[in-house]
């Protein structure tokens, strides 16, 4: 396997990503990002607000933008959960770095993110639409990903030990 110099933290709305990559920033010694507050900052708008002038086809250019744009630095880069999911975008992930796909099922995700109103696809959807989703979409993070980790009924503590252990076992593999 060949990785570059990126963890992706990649996986469905409400899996723990951003969770994740602040406390495996902390355990790597690394920077952590987040991919979506990166472009809010840039784009000085919220993602509801982009979603909703600009519509979500040109969201997903500006996240393949800042892949392929994002400087070249050892960190972690939670992705949005959607990033995952056009090919280029995978490219770019798998040939800049380790891709870790944290696998949540879909109660716990339902739980985190259902009453959020940042996030204009749960405002926008039922229940069984976001699953539906969620189960359309499964077969492109695992496409993407070089490690797929299972998240339930596990801490964030463990989930976070054993990423980093995947990533120190990995990162020497140029
Ligand atoms: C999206 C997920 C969001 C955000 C946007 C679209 C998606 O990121 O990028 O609302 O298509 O799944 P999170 O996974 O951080 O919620």
């Amino acid at each position: 396997m060949s990785v570059g110099k990126k963890v992706y933290l990649i996986g469905f709305m409400g899996c723990g990503k951003t969770a994740i990559g602040k406390r495996l920033s902390f355990a790597l010694r690394i920077p952590s990002y987040d991919m979506d507050k990166e472009i809010v900052k840039q784009q000085g708008m919220s993602i509801p607000e982009i979603f909703e002038r600009y519509g979500e086809a040109h969201f997903r250019k500006l996240e393949t933008e800042f892949l392929a744009g994002f400087r070249d630095e050892y960190c972690i880069i939670s992705t949005g959960g959607g990033a995952a999911i056009a090919e280029e975008n995978r490219k770019l992930m798998r040939e800049t770095g380790l891709v870790l796909f944290l696998n949540a099922v879909f109660p716990d995700i339902w739980m985190r993110i259902h009453r959020d109103k940042n996030r204009p696809i749960v405002q926008r959807s039922t229940r069984d639409q976001i699953e539906k989703l969620y189960n359309e979409r499964l077969p492109f993070y695992k496409k993407a990903a070089h490690i797929v980790i299972r998240t339930e009924g596990k801490t964030l503590r463990q989930i976070t030990d054993y990423c980093a252990f995947q990533v120190n076992r990995l990162k020497g593999e140029h």
